[in-house]
Parts: structure tokens; sequence; C-alpha cells
């Protein structure tokens, strides 16, 4: 199966149903089969099919749950549903989501395989949005957090730079679900020894001399426009590093999701505006928006 591509000017507008900016829930969950799960390396790719469902934004998450088996158990766990970014849709609506097995939710869909079923809901949330003019997008990705940049960069094409940053070389495997990675892991076993952030400020650097250099000479140059997910010391980072530079950034958050769509304001953040839902008003909040990124 391919990946199905589409112009990112059409991203956002494929919305299946938005009231202004926020993308409304739609009528109800769906039971849906499982067609395929496969490991890579310390993550696991969960393949969904969906012909009939709306096609996801880049960016937009889903909440999930096994059809079997969640909740009811001894301690009542999963029980609510779990929120996953989609990392990818293919031609035939089948939708990939890229899984880290860390608790009770994770470790049962972990488990599921061909033939099993799932209650799914969404697309939810507010995702990305095209880069400005010109800009080269820069995809920066920690762990999990890389699942939403696989699909965006389906949209975006060979424009966009990817820089990736794993525990390891184990969880560095998970970099195959994008094109043409360069790697940070921290203990040096695959890529550059170090943080992805260290590979992000030397890009930032090498942007802001051309800029300089350009207008010196009169030159019109655009800059980059850098699109991260990760955990939050790393989007922290992120954040710091794009406001030094002056670089617009675009920032996918995780909060804990009972909902998925604005009932239960369990996944509120700051921001200079006041408290938003992330799970409508992102998860992709604007970096300028946020004063910092909260662990
Ligand atoms: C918009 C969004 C997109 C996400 N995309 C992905 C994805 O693509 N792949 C993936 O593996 N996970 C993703 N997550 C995180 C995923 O929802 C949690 O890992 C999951 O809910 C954990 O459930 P659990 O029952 O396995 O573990 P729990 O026992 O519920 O949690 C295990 C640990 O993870 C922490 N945790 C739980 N939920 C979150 C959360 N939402 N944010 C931060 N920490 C949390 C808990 O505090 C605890 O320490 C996403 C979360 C959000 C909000
Ligand atoms: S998850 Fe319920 S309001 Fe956001």
């Amino acid at each position: 199966m391919s990946a199905g591509r589409l112009d990112p000017r059409e991203a956002t507008s494929r919305r299946p149903a938005s009231d202004g900016d926020r993308t409304l829930a739609p009528l109800g969950r769906r039971r849906l089969p499982v067609v395929a799960r496969r490991e890579h390396g310390a993550y696991e790719v969960l393949s969904v099919a969906d012909a009939d469902g709306p096609a996801p934004d880049p960016g937009q998450f889903f909440m999930l749950a096994a059809a079997e088996r969640w909740g009811g158990g001894a301690d009542e766990r999963p029980f609510l549903p779990r929120a996953f970014s989609v990392a990818r849709r293919h031609d035939d609506g089948t939708l990939d989501f890229l899984l880290e097995d860390v608790g009770p939710g994770t470790e049962r869909l972990c488990e599921l395989g061909a033939g099993d079923e799932v209650w799914l809901l969404g697309p939810l949330g507010r995702g990305f949005s095209p880069p400005r003019h010109g800009h080269r997008p820069i995809l920066v990705g920690g762990g999990v957090g890389i699942a939403p940049l696989a699909i965006w960069q389906d949209v975006l094409g060979a424009s966009a730079l990817v820089l990736l940053g794993f525990r390891d070389a184990a969880h560095a495997e998970g970099a195959a679900l994008l094109r043409d990675a360069r790697i940070a892991t921290d203990d040096g076993s695959r890529g550059h020894h170090g943080l992805v952030t260290e590979l992000l400020a030397a890009e930032l650097s090498g942007f802001a001399l051309r800029s300089s250099q350009a207008r010196t000479s009169g030159r019109r140059y655009t800059g980059a426009e850098v699109y991260a997910c990760g955990p939050p010391p790393m989007l922290e980072a992120v954040r710091a590093l794009c406001a030094e530079y002056d670089v617009p950034a675009q920032l996918a958050l995780e909060a804990g999701m009972a909902c998925g769509f604005g009932a239960c304001f369990g996944c509120v953040v700051p921001t200079t505006g006041g408290y938003v839902r992330l799970c409508v008003d992102g998860p992709v909040l604007d970096a300028g928006v946020l004063e910092r990124v909260i662990d």
C-alpha cells in the first residue's frame, strides 16, 4: 500500500466538519477491523481499516480502544479510550498508529492483530498548518512523537528536512516510518550522539547566517518553519530555540485526554490567551502562544 499524497494547501481544508477553526467530533465511534500489527524496534505499528471514515489532517488524532477486554478487569483499566496521533493514511483508507507500550491501554492495543477489532473515534483536533510561502519545513520528532510527522512528511514531500531523536538504536528503528531522516540517539548507538535539538540548533544557526548574508547583499531569503512533536522537555527546547532564532514553530502537544472532543476539560493547557482544551484547540499549537511547554 502506498501512502495517500495531498497538497499541503489542501491539508487544512479537508476537515470533516468544523466549527470555525475547530473540528467537531464525528457522531459516534466506529468498530473497525485491525488489518495488521508490525514491530518497529521498540514500537508497534497498528493498522486499522477505515475506508469509509473521514480523511484525517496531519497532526490530528483518534481515540482508540480495543473492542474486547477493555476495562471491566480487576482494576477496571484501561476503561477510557486513549489518544493516538494518526501516523499515516493509505490510499485504501487504512490508518497506521505508532504505539509505545507504557501502560494498560497501550499494552492491550499492542496485543491486537489482524482480525481483532477496535473502537475508533475521530479524526479529532487541529492539525498542522502549511508552512509560510517559501519557508522550508523542518520536522523535529522525539520518540513516539515522530508519529504525526510521518503523515505530515507524506504531504510535504521532499521539501521537508527531518530530524528525529531517540533513546537508543532499538527505538531509532521507528525512524523507518519517515524518509531520509537525520537521527540522534541519547546513547550514541545510532546517528548523532546527543539530543535532536542539537541538530535543530545547528540547522537554525545555518538559516540565520544565510538569511543575514542575503539581507546584506539585498537578496530575498525566506527561512524555515519548524513542526515538532515529542516529550515536553524536547518541545520546550524546540520552543526556546525557535524563539531565539525568531523562527515560527508549530508544536503537537500531549495531555491526558478522557473524551477527546471538548466535554471533560481534562486536557486544558495554559497559553498566553488563557487556558485551552488541547483536544479541540490543539493538539497542534503555535509555539508563540506558549510561555513554555509544561512537563
Ligand atoms: C493527542 C495525543 C496523541 C498521542 N499520540 C500517541 C501516539 O501516536 N503513540 C503513542 O504511543 N502514544 C500517543 N499518545 C499518548 C497516549 O495517549 C498515552 O501513551 C496513553 O494514553 C497511555 O495509556 P496507557 O493506558 O497505556 O498508560 P497509562 O497508565 O494511562 O499511562 C502510562 C504513563 O503515561 C502517562 N500518560 C498517559 N497518557 C498520557 C498523555 N496523553 N500524555 C502524556 N503522558 C501520558 C501517564 O501519566 C503514565 O505515566 C498521544 C496522546 C495524545 C494526547
Ligand atoms: S479530552 Fe475531554 S475536553 Fe479535552
